[in-house]
């Protein structure tokens, strides 16, 4: 997509880019969820992100920028794999957490000395970082632990009356957040998304994993996102491959999985996120599906198993944690 190709896409940047400018909290399109942004050197601007959201000031915005050299600049250290990194997946689904300059306000990183730094592959998001000429802090342009945003009308519907500006670029490409690594010291995994840790490793070699999502007031988070409740539709989700095996929820129950599940006429809904089995492709429709889902009133949605390689890392990681109660 070209923006410059049409005017009142552009004139609608243009816009955001002001609002940013005045201090102000715009929605935008990245390739993998609509963000929620604000000038990132401006603790003001970006304390109305945390409120919007319902956000907890302990979880840290990623830092959006329009290359590596612009990451590099925010950074006070840039090591060698974060180069290779960027060389190779940048602009992508990809955040590199790095220990950060002091240009960086702390609101933004939670008080952390580390920053999430990420260069987005969207001409809309890159447009706008250049128009407004500033690092833009965004978190995914949800309400606090609901489901992400993939559509310009998924903002609409949460935050229409909080947010004048939410610039539509279609649905997202992706439609699952960036990989989060921090090379701050071994290579860790801190949120599989949209690269494949798998690819990742083929260029730094071995990423660390963690075993299963961090709690809230244990150790300090290292990803105070990974709260272990997190993408959650308003409807009881259960996976799979933690019920007895036949039993299913009673009553009026959807389903969602990589493809048709057997016994399909035992569900109200069926939501098949690809119907090749392609991990890429029901990544994009993951969030979409869980909302259509949602919308039902239905009594459950129980989830299938999805594979554990690719995609299919981040699939399973959204729907352990849409499962999860709070
Ligand atoms: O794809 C994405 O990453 C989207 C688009 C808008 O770029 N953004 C997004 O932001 O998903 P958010 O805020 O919903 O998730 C950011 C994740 C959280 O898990 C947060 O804890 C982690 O990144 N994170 C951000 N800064 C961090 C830091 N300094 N140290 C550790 N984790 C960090
Ligand atoms: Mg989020």
């Amino acid at each position: 997509m070209d923006s410059n190709a049409d005017p009142n896409l552009e004139q609608a940047i243009e816009a955001a880019a002001l609002e940013l400018r005045a201090g102000g909290v715009v929605a935008f399109p990245t390739e993998t969820v609509y963000g929620l942004g604000a000038d990132a050197r401006n603790p003001r601007a970006v304390a109305r992100v945390f409120e919007i959201k319902g956000r907890p000031r302990f979880d840290p915005l990623i830092v959006h920028v329009g290359s590596a050299a612009a990451a590099r600049a925010l950074a006070a250290e840039w090591q060698r794999t974060a180069e290779q990194l960027a060389e190779r997946f940048w602009p992508g689904p990809l955040t590199l957490v790095v220990k950060k300059r002091e240009a960086i306000p702390d609101i933004v990183t939670a008080g952390l000395g580390n920053v999430g730094l990420r260069v987005p592959d969207h001409p809309i998001a890159l447009r706008l970082i250049e128009r407004a000429e500033m690092p833009i802090a965004a978190p995914s342009a949800n309400p606090f632990g609901r489901i992400s945003p993939t559509t310009a009308q998924h903002v609409r519907d949460s935050f229409e009356a909080k947010v004048p500006i939410i610039v539509d670029g279609g649905p997202c490409r992706t439609g699952v957040e960036s990989t989060v690594i921090s090379l701050v010291a071994e290579p860790t995994l801190l949120r599989p998304g949209g690269v494949p840790v798998e690819d990742i490793e083929a260029v730094i070699g071995r990423v660390v994993r963690r075993e299963s999502t961090s709690r809230p007031g244990g150790e300090a988070l290292a990803a105070p996102g990974m709260l272990e409740s997190h993408y959650a539709p308003r409807t009881p989700l259960r996976l799979a491959n933690q019920l007895r095996a036949g039993s299913i929820p009673l009553g009026r129950v959807g389903y969602i999985g990589l493809r048709a599940p057997e016994a399909a006429d035992r569900f109200a809904a069926i939501e098949v996120l690809s119907q090749d089995g392609d991990l890429r492709e029901a990544a994009t429709n993951l969030f979409s599906a869980l909302r259509r889902l949602d919308a039902l009133g239905l009594e459950a949605i129980l989830a299938g198993d999805i594979p554990a390689h690719g995609l299919g890392l981040a699939i399973r990681d959204r729907l352990e944690r849409a499962a999860a109660k709070g």
